[in-house]
C-alpha cells in the first residue's frame, strides 16, 4: 500500500531515498530550500553524478510517484512520513557533527504537521540526536497534532547507492511508537515481501548501528593497508592474503581491498563522531583511533612508495596522476587521499597532469596548481611515473602499450592493484610497483628509448618512520 512520503533535502541521500521510494510505488515529493537545485530537478537535470539515478529519477517523474517542491509548509501536510535528509558536517575544527540543518528541518517540519506523522531521520547524526529531535518536535507541534520520531539509517555507497537501496542486506529502523512502526513497515514492506532483512530496534540501537558499521569497515580497511605493508616487507602479496582470510565467512571477503587509504563524506566524518560520541560518555574507542591514525600515516607510506619507483625524489619529476575522487564511479572529492596525496607531491616539487573520468570541478578548485587533463593520453605525455590512485573501472581499459610509449620513463605505481603485473611488464613498463606485494624486481627496459640515467635503479626500501 502506497505511503505519502516527503523528503527534507535533495543532496546525495535525499534524492536517491526519494527517487527509490517511489520506484517501491510511493507518492514521494522532494523539498529543498535552493530554488536553482529544484528548478534544475524540475527541468530534468540530476545535480548530483549517481548511475543509473537518471532513469529512475524520470521513470518515477513521468508516472507521477515522484515530484519537487520549494514549499515546505505545503509539502508536508498530509504527508504519513516526512525523511530529514539534510546535511551533517563536522564543525570545523572538531570531530562533531553540526546538527544546525537537522534542527532547522525539523522545527520547520513539526510546526507544520496537519495528521500523525512520522519524522524519519535518514541524515547521519550522532547517537542521542533523534531524543533531540524528539524534544524539538515536542516544542513545535501545532496544539492538538501529533507525531513520531524513528532513525532510519542509510547504507548507501557512492556509485553503486541504488542497489544498495533497493536490493539491500539490511533495512535497520528504530521507532518507539506503534504507529511510526507501522507506517515504516508499510513504507518497507515492498522490500521485506522480496525477501529483504528488516530490523526494527529502539531508537539508539538504529542510531548505533550506523556508526558501528561505517567503523568496523574502516577498522577492516585500515586493517588490510598495514597487512599490506608487512606483505611487502616479507614478500607476501595482500590480494592474496585478504582471499585467504576473507573466505572464513567469520571474516568476510569485502573490503579488504588495499589501497591509498579511505576517505568519502562518510568513513571519516562517521568514525571522527564515533569517537567524540564515545567520548562524551567516557568510553574508550581503542579500534576506531588505531584506525583512524593507520589511515592518516598512510599518505606517508603511499608518499614513501612513489619517491621509491621515482629514484628517491619526485623533485622535478613529472607525473601522471590517475584518479582525484575517494574512489571510483563517482564525481566526489571529498576527504579524498588523492588530494591530500597530490598537494605532498606538489610541495615535493614535482609538476603534476591528473587525469579523472569525472573531471570532478571542485578538484581543480582544491589542486590550482596541476595541469587537469581531459583523457588519459594528455595526462601520461612524457611523465616520469604514472601513479593510480583511484579504483576507476576505466583505467582497467586503458591501452597499457599506448600509456607506456608516451611516458618518459615508463613507471607504474597501481596503488589500486588493478592490473596485471605480466600484462603490465609486457607492455613496456620498465618498473611496476603493487600495494602489499613484496620483492620489487626492476626488471629491463623493454623498448630502446627508455632508459634514462634512473632507469635501472634499485627501488628504495621503504621505511615508515610514522612522521606525520
Ligand atoms: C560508505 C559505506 O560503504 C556506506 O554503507 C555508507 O552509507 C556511506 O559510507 P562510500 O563512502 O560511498 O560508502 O564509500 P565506500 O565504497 O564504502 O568506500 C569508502 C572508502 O574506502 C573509499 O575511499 C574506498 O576507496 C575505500 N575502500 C573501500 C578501500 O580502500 N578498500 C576497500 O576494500 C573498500
Amino acid at each position: 500500500m502506497s505511503v505519502r512520503i516527503a523528503i527534507v533535502g535533495t543532496g546525495y541521500v535525499g534524492l536517491v531515498t526519494g527517487a527509490c521510494l517511489a520506484e517501491l510505488g510511493h507518492d514521494v515529493v522532494c523539498i529543498d530550500n535552493d530554488k536553482q537545485k529544484i528548478e534544475a530537478l524540475n527541468s530534468g537535470r540530476i545535480p548530483i553524478y549517481e548511475p543509473g539515478l537518471d532513469e529512475l529519477v524520470s521513470r518515477n517523474v513521468q508516472r507521477g510517484t515522484l515530484r519537487y517542491s520549494l514549499d515546505l509548509p505545503a509539502s508536508v501536510r498530509g504527508r504519513d512520513a516526512v525523511f530529514i535528509a539534510v546535511g551533517t558536517p563536522s564543525h570545523p575544527g572538531t570531530d562533531q557533527a553540526d546538527l544546525r540543518y537537522v534542527v532547522a528541518a525539523t522545527e520547520q517540519v513539526a510546526s507544520n504537521i496537519d495528521q500523525f506523522t512520522v519524522i524519519v531521520i535518514k541524515s547521519t547524526v550522532p547517537v542521542g540526536t533523534n531524543r533531540l529531535v524528539q524534544s524539538i518536535v515536542e516544542r513545535c507541534l501545532p496544539e492538538g497534532q501529533s507525531a513520531a520520531v524513528a532513525s532510519n539509517p542509510e547504507f548507501l555507497r557512492e556509485g553503486s547507492a541504488i542497489g544498495d537501496f533497493l536490493h539491500p542486506d539490511r533495512i535497520v529502523f528504530g521507532a518507539e511508537n506503534e504507529q511510526a512502526m507501522a507506517i515504516l513497515q508499510r513504507i518497507y514492506a515492498p522490500l521485506e515481501q522480496q525477501g529483504y532483512e528488516v530490523l526494527a530496534t529502539e531508537i539508539e540501537t538504529a542510531e548505533v548501528i550506523k556508526y558501528a558499521a561505517n567503523a568496523f569497515l574502516a577498522v577492516k580497511i585500515s586493517y588490510i593497508n598495514e597487512i599490506a605493508d608487512l606483505c611487502e616487507a616479507v614478500g607476501a602479496d595482500v590480494d592474496h592474503v585478504a582471499t585467504g582470510i576473507g573466505l572464513d565467512h567469520r571474516i568476510g571477503g569485502a573490503f579488504l581491498k588495499a589501497g591509498p587509504g579511505w576517505g568519502g563524506s562518510c568513513f571519516p566524518k562517521d568514525t571522527r563522531a564515533l569517537k567524540a560520541t564515545a567520548s562524551e560518555y567516557v568510553v574508550p574507542m581503542r579500534i576506531v583511533d588505531a584506525a583512524i591514525e593507520a589511515n592518516a600515516r598512510r599518505k606517508d607510506v603511499v608518499l614513501k612508495k612513489i619517491e621509491a619507483a621515482c629514484g628517491g625524489s619526485v623533485a622535478g619529476k613529472r607525473l601522471a596522476i590517475f584518479g582525484l575522487t575517494f574512489k571510483g564511479q563517482t564525481d566526489d572529492v571529498r576527504e579524498s587521499p588523492s588530494i591530500d596525496l597530490v598537494r605532498a607531491l606538489v610541495e615535493r616539487g614535482a609538476r603534476i597532469h591528473a587525469y579523472d573520468p569525472s573531471q570532478p570541478a571542485e578538484a581543480a578548485r582544491l589542486l590550482p596548481h596541476i595541469c587537469m587533463c581531459a583523457t588519459p593520453v594528455h595526462a601520461i605525455k612524457n611523465a616520469d611515473a604514472l601513479v593510480i590512485l583511484t579504483d576507476w573501472k576505466s583505467f582497467i581499459d586503458c591501452d597499457l602499450r599506448e600509456l607506456s610509449d608516451y611516458m618518459a620513463d615508463p613507471v607504474m605505481v597501481d596503488m589500486r592493484n588493478l592490473f596485471d603485473e605480466q600484462a603490465v611488464r609486457g607492455n613496456g613498463f620498465r618498473h611496476y610497483v603493487r600495494v602489499g606485494r613484496g620483492a620489487e624486481r626492476p626488471c629491463r627496459p623493454q623498448q630502446a628509448g627508455h632508459v634514462n640515467d634512473h632507469s635501472l635503479a634499485p627501488v628504495v626500501a621503504i621505511a615508515d618512520t610514522g612522521t606525520r
